[in-house]
């Protein structure tokens, strides 16, 4: 037996007992005839003594070889501490080595596996495995393990059953592009990894499961931020004979019931916002709203002089900063700087000063009256005292670009509180999203998605204003999760991929097998994905998904450990048939 306890186990009523401990050396501490070791495994730290009265002068000797990270086996008597640390659960004992066995030796390791740790980013990610020793890895591991037993279990008892979806497949329309394997057995041809299981789930619904879940991983080839990786994990999710509403409140219950069981924090029914409402009210689908800021449309109010800059916008909109006034003048010059960086894009930012007084005093003074101001306070919902920011311009990046300086504001106000929790359900998106590059619609979801029955008519005439029956759910500003009634119809498909710009052919070619499925009594179905990683990471109270993986990728989305992506070597080439030509990339 390697051991007889952990090393975050044993306490004040263990004194007295012989025991076996084995794991890493944390750090050691030398005073001639003593030595003290602190030894770490994955559930704490026990203090080692070698003390040559009480046990031998040999095994201080040996003791002394110890460095850091080794892996020893220890065994002996715990005993009271004389000095007890407080902070650590085992901080009342320590054990008086009788006998030491070094299972493995260890190079210094190139950062100290400490909490607060001296190894920057791209060192940390080469040794990944010497991270995850540390509590901050480890522990966000362990709360990631928690998050997903916990969704089974929930899924479970309601019924769902977990099905594994293949991993080789044809490549499935979510709007990144797909990373793709050679066949070596079927020359010339590609198989694709799965940007989600969509169709797969949805032919179980066809098979009559009825309701399906899987912890499963997806793989999109594209630009990565903090919350995206290439590979990542979705709670996939799928359930027949379902209306929008019965899945709204399934996995409300997952969300609450993971919130309750993970943060302790009791959520009463999620609010509801439609897609329009969120971009009027936050500029953006994946509203914040632990804090207020919402927008205000100042065009009624603020067109009316002879400002052209706003005369000849289509949206006038601001927003209140709490507390803004306190500004200084070069705070705001910074501001103004920071919203016109090109990732934002802005091309100026007006300002109103709401003095404690109840005047005001804004950059465009010589235009707008305190009269036009204070209607301007009113809309904005601002108050002496605060700060108002107002963007002009195309309504959509104006909307973007105010939507960005509201996070940014609410993040250096501290009004992102990561501990406090407001999920909350946005719906009605539409159904289909113009293009500018390709100059065509593409499915807002995708192409699966149905169309709310009653807007099916505007599908010829405007298509950009159909709704569709899909659904996100947002979890302090992020997109935790989204989902569709499915068309569950060949005739409707069909629609819907010629409106998408499919020849009937392309069409089939890509999907004949779900739009012949469909023709086999098919279910009407539903369904919506979580992604695993971001609840998790948000669950933790933060939005660094990188950070709850086990294995991530950096942002150039290589897996900087191992050495992936590499060159194959020109037999493998060979066999796969394929020719590199990498001077005309
Ligand atoms: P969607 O594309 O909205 O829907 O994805 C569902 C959820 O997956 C997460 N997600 C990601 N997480 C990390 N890195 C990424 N690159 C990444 N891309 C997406 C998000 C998102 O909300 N098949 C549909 C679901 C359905 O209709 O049932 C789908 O995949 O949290």
């Amino acid at each position: 037996m390697y051991r007889t306890h952990s090393n975050g186990e044993l306490r004040i009523e263990n004194v007295g007992q012989e025991v076996t401990l084995a794991g890493w050396v944390q750090k050691t501490r030398d005073k001639g005839f003593m030595i003290w070791v602190d030894l770490r495994d994955r559930y704490g730290i026990t203090q080692l003594i070698f003390d040559a009265d009480r046990s031998s002068k040999e095994m201080v000797e040996e003791a002394k070889t110890l460095g850091r990270e080794f892996v020893i086996q220890v065994k002996g008597e715990v005993i009271e501490r004389v000095s007890k640390n407080k902070n650590i659960p085992t901080g009342a004992i320590e054990i008086l080595v009788k006998e030491l066995t070094v299972l493995n030796k260890s190079l210094v390791p190139p950062f100290t596996i400490e909490d607060e740790t001296d190894g920057g980013d791209e060192l940390r990610m080469k040794y990944r495995y010497l991270d995850i020793r540390r509590n901050p890895v480890k522990n966000n591991l362990i709360f990631r393990s928690k998050v997903a037993i916990e969704t089974r279990k929930y899924l479970s008892d309601e019924g769902f059953i977990e099905v594994e979806t293949p991993v080789l497949i044809k490549s499935t329309p979510e709007g990144a592009r797909d990373f793709v394997v050679p066949s070596r057995m079927n020359e010339g041809q590609f198989y694709a990894l799965p940007q989600s299981p969509q169709t797969f789930k949805q032919l179980l619904m066809v098979g009559g499961l009825d309701k399906y879940f899987q912890i499963v991983k997806c793989f999109r080839d594209e630009d990565l931020r903090a919350d995206r990786q290439p590979e990542f994990t979705q709670i996939d999710c799928e359930m027949a004979f379902v209306e929008q509403e019965d899945i709204l409140n399934t996995f409300e219950g997952l969300t609450r019931h993971l919130l309750k069981e993970i943060n302790g924090v009791e959520v009463a029914k999620f609010p509801r916002m439609t897609y329009e409402e969120a971009m009027k009210k936050y500029g953006n689908d994946k509203p914040d709203i632990r804090f207020g800021m919402e927008f205000g449309e100042l065009n009624e109010v603020a067109q009316h002089k002879d400002f052209g800059v706003f005369n000849n916008a289509e949206l006038v909109v601001g927003i209140a900063v709490p507390g803004g006034n306190a500004y200084t003048r070069k705070e705001i010059d910074k501001l103004i700087e920071w919203i016109k960086r090109p990732q934002i894009g802005a091309l100026g930012m007006v300002y109103v000063r709401c003095n404690e007084d109840g005047t005001y005093k804004s950059s465009v003074d010589k235009f707008y009256n305190q009269e036009d101001l204070a209607k301007w306070a009113e809309v904005t919902g601002a108050k002496p005292g605060d700060l108002i920011c107002v963007l002009s311009g195309n309504a959509d990046k104006v909307r973007g670009q105010l939507s960005a300086l509201r996070m940014e504001l609410a993040t250096r106000l501290g009004l992102r509180k990561p501990n406090e929790f407001a999920p909350l359900w946005v719906i009605d998106f539409p159904l289909l999203e113009w293009d500018e590059e390709t100059q065509r619609y593409h499915a807002m979801h995708h192409p699966f998605t149905s169309p709310k029955p009653e807007d099916m008519h505007l599908l010829d005439t405007d298509p950009g204003k159909v709704r569709a029956n899909a659904y996100d759910m947002v979890l302090n500003g992020n997109e935790i999760g989204g989902g569709s009634i499915r068309i569950h119809d060949k005739k409707t498909q069909a629609l819907m991929f010629d409106h998408l710009g499919f020849t009937p052919e392309q069409a089939k070619e890509q999907f004949g097998f779900l739009m012949n499925a469909f023709e086999y009594g098919a279910p009407p179905h539903g369904g919506l994905a979580f992604g695993l990683d971001r609840l998790v990471a948000i669950l933790g109270g933060q939005e660094t998904i990188r950070d709850f993986i086990a294995f991530p990728k950096n942002n150039s989305g290589r897996d900087i450990m191992i050495d992936a992506p590499s060159k194959i070597d020109d037999e493998q080439l060979k066999e796969l048939c394929l020719k590199l030509d990498l001077k005309n990339k």
